[in-house]
């Protein structure tokens, strides 16, 4: 008999069609996401989950889930996963790393380019018929060339992101809580400077951790207030990195220039100080939302479901450990 499956949402016709070859897939097609008791009650039964960031697969959920084995996630990030807890049960955990790398990569440089060069204003002046002239001084924003980036994280979606940098001929300076070897600074022109320098010296900032304890309110408003009143910071790895409040007072008092965001702190709720400021791009959690990436995103989940049903190893797995024991 095939093993079951919960896909929590639904998912390119490709990555259904993998699924259903070597499952029986329940699927919800719903638009929101499964209410906590519905999950519980749709996973007593099911011996794999393909789940979203929007899907908390807390303790409670995995304690109902007697028979499974599985939690695939469609995202590089996987703090909506308590993985410790998935690991007391031996239950694997899945993400799906380099697929989104180049895809984010880019999505990063649209906030930051957006926001720099006012991109979203100058839309809505021309939509409101407002374009009556060229005019020197309309829109002044900020240069991105020859300026200074400071990437925090370095791991592979930091490091796509410096490599377009060289590009516009950038100075890369980047923090992380591991330095990268010599070989990869010199091949990307980076150099390893601690938070404080990083903060004060850089025109952009943009943030590629991933929402761990430690990065907690990774920008806080001490932080803010180090930044050049010139620069721009760039969030598309967690909201909770940023302290959402300190940021709407620091973009409404000029503490910095602008802000580009693909990510809140109480996802889908974006603090009330941010909607109303021209000086921050508002995206809706799309930086890996290209189709041919997101197609990949629910393959590689689909597939590494279905490896660990089939006693195969998964391709990408959070606690490896686990298939160890
Ligand atoms: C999306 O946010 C992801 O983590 O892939």
């Amino acid at each position: 008999m095939k093993p079951a499956i919960l896909i929590s949402r639904v998912l390119p016709d490709e990555a259904i069609a993998l699924a259903r070859q070597g499952a029986a897939v329940d699927l919800h097609a719903g638009e929101a996401p499964l209410p906590k008791p519905e999950l519980i009650a749709r996973l007593t039964d099911k011996d794999g989950l393909v789940c979203l960031i929007t899907d908390r697969i807390d303790a409670e959920v995995l304690a109902a889930a007697p028979r499974l084995k599985v939690v695939a996630n469609v995202a590089v990030g996987y703090d909506n996963i308590e993985v410790a807890a998935a690991s007391a049960r031996k239950i694997v955990v899945t993400n799906t790393p380099e697929v989104l790398t180049e895809t984010t990569a880019d999505f990063a440089w649209a906030l930051l380019m957006a926001v720099a060069r006012r991109v979203v204003e100058a839309d809505r002046f021309v939509r409101a018929g407002r374009f009556t002239r060229w005019e020197l001084m309309l829109f002044l924003g900020g240069d991105l060339h020859g300026k200074t980036l400071g990437i925090m994280g370095f791991g592979r979606i930091g490091r796509a992101v410096a490599r377009r940098a060289r590009g516009f001929g950038m100075r890369i300076l980047y923090h992380d809580a591991l330095r990268a070897d010599a070989a990869t600074e010199r091949e990307l022109g980076a150099t390893f400077v601690d938070k404080g320098t990083l903060l004060r010296e850089s025109d952009f900032v943009t943030l590629h951790v991933p929402l761990i304890p430690e990065t907690r309110h990774l920008i806080d408003a001490a932080d803010l207030r180090m930044m050049k009143r010139t620069a721009y910071l760039v969030n598309a790895a967690r909201g909770p990195v940023v302290n959402e409040a300190a940021l709407a007072q620091a973009l409404r008092e000029g503490w910095i220039a602008g802000a580009g965001l693909d990510v809140y702190e109480e996802e889908p709720r974006v603090h009330p100080g941010l909607l109303g400021l021209s000086n921050v791009v508002l995206a809706p959690h799309i930086a890996s939302a290209s189709i041919e990436t997101r197609v990949k995103m629910a393959a590689l989940a689909v597939e590494n479901c279905l490896a660990v049903l089939e006693g195969r190893p998964p391709l990408t797995p959070v606690n490896p450990e686990v298939l160890r024991t």
